[in-house]
This record gives structure tokens, sequence and C-alpha cells, in this order.
């Protein structure tokens, strides 16, 4: 049985239609990576099923359960955890502090007591020793370089000890030796059983981790299969190689 399952998911912004009549399923332990060039409504979709921001229509279901009502908070506590496109943490704040925030009330159950906070401790460093920032832990936020943002970003959903994690392009903004650090990261948490959705331009890194990819255009979907398939798709060629200047040379299947 899929862990997420998307059916007929549309997501309209007034008159444009961002994502379209999308269904897909994700299986529990795949990483699975959305893929499409720029305004695709990628991350709209990452919003309606993390309820960031709610679906036009459709049915979103999470370990078998309808979701897409329920807001964000509720969602996160359900097991369903994400990150964002661009590095969002509270800057002022220590990166403990910033991890013990996922590990305290992203997580199922009621709000946290004295007890609550003790596991939430034990969550947050063990999410800090995972993403090798163990030892920055008093480091401000608003200090670390991209990649450390990045880590701290998905540490701290990782302490929400979730079933399941959307990524919205982790390997944005990295050099090729950091993708290379974010590909081992990302392999680590997928070992520990994790459920991974991933939005990724960097084809090499989708390659690299993803069991299958969805690839989506004008918010529709172009196709789905395992990399060695779709990346040879002329269809998934062409919508690639037409939008060369927003997304760069990078993106495309040839460079994979
Ligand atoms: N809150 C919003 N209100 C109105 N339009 C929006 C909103 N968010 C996104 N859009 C529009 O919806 C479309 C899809 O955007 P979205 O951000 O989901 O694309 P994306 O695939 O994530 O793109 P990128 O690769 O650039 O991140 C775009 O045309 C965008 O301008
Ligand atoms: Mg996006």
């Amino acid at each position: 049985m899929p862990i997420l399952e998307c059916q007929k998911v549309s997501k309209a912004y007034g008159g444009l239609l961002a994502v379209s009549d999308l269904s897909f399923a994700v299986e529990p332990g795949e990483v699975y990576a959305i893929v499409g060039p720029n305004g695709a409504g990628k991350t709209s979709l990452f919003d309606c099923i993390s309820g960031v921001n709610a679906a036009t229509s459709g049915v979103i279901k999470f370990k078998d359960r309808e979701i897409q009502g329920l807001r964000a908070h509720q969602i996160g506590r359900l097991g369903l955890a994400r990150t964002f496109q661009t590095t969002v943490a509270f800057d002022s704040q220590t990166v403990l502090a910033n991890v013990l925030v996922g590990g305290a009330f992203g997580r199922e159950g009621e709000y946290p007591t004295l007890w609550f906070k003790h596991q939430a401790q034990d969550d947050a460093l063990d999410a800090l020793a995972l993403c090798g920032m163990g030892g920055q832990q008093r480091t401000l936020a608003g200090q670390l370089p991209v990649l450390a943002r990045k880590r701290l970003m998905l540490a701290t959903a990782l302490a929400m000890r979730p079933q399941m994690l959307l990524l919205d392009e982790p390997f944005g903004g990295l050099n090729p030796v950091e993708r290379a650090q974010m590909i081992e990261l990302i392999r680590i948490v997928a070992k520990t059983g994790m459920t991974i959705l991933m939005i990724e331009h960097v084809m090499k890194a989708v390659q690299a981790l993803a069991d299958r990819i969805l690839v989506i255009h004008h918010g529709q979907q172009i196709t789905i299969g395992p990399p060695s398939k779709v990346l040879r798709d002329p269809r998934v060629v062409e919508v690639y190689l037409g939008n060369l200047g927003p997304m760069g040379p990078e993106a495309t299947p040839a460079d994979a």
C-alpha cells in the first residue's frame, strides 16, 4: 500500500491552474523525485500535500488517511515533514534551538510538557548528529553557510520523527562538492527507511538517488518511471531543452 497517494490533485491561483489533475503514489521506503521546468507547479504541489496551501480539488492520502483538508501542523504531526526551497530558519537562534522546535512542536501527541521536552531534546540531538551538525549546536543559524543551513533545515524536519520527508530542491545553490555531500546525507537518511519525495533540478542528484521520477510540465504529468527510462524519454528531453534558459544547461537530461 502506498504511504502517499495523490488522486486528481489540482491547485488554482485565481485563473492560473498551477497543478492540474495530478495522480501518483509513493511506496514506503522509496526515494521519489519530481522534476519539471520553472513554474511547472512542483512547489505548489508540495504546498498542497503539506497543508501550507489547500488543494483546489482532488484527494491526498497519507498512510491511507485523507489529509487534503488538514492544516500544516496537523499533517506534520501525522508524520509528514517538509523542507523549503529557500532555506528558512530562526536566524537569531542557535542551531540547537532551531532543531528543538521540530522536536517539540512538530510531532504527534500533546503539546510539549517537561517530559516531552526531554524527548524532544534527544530527538533534536539525534537529528543533528545524523545531519553532521553535532558540533555546531551553539552556532547562530544566521551565521551558517548554505550547505549547513540545508543540513539544519533537514535536521529540524527529522527531529519531528516523520515517516516521510518532502524536500524542495535540496541541491539548489550548492556547488559540486557540496552536492556530493548532500547526496551522501540523503542516502544516509533514506537508509534509515525514510520515504522521500524530492523536487530537484540537479539531474545528477536525481539519478544518484531516485527510485522513480515524476515529470511535470504546466502542472500536468508528462511521465512516471525509473530514471533510466524517464531521462531518455523524448518528451522529457523536449520539455527540458525547451527551457534551457531559466533552468540552465545543468538541468538537462543530456547532461545527467
Ligand atoms: N501563491 C501564489 N499565488 C499565485 N500564483 C502562484 C503562487 N505560487 C505559485 N504561483 C504560480 O504557480 C505556478 C507554479 O509555481 P510553482 O512555484 O509551484 O512552480 P515550481 O515548479 O516550484 O517552480 P520552480 O522550479 O521555479 O521552483 C507559477 O506560474 C507561479 O507563478
Ligand atoms: Mg519550486
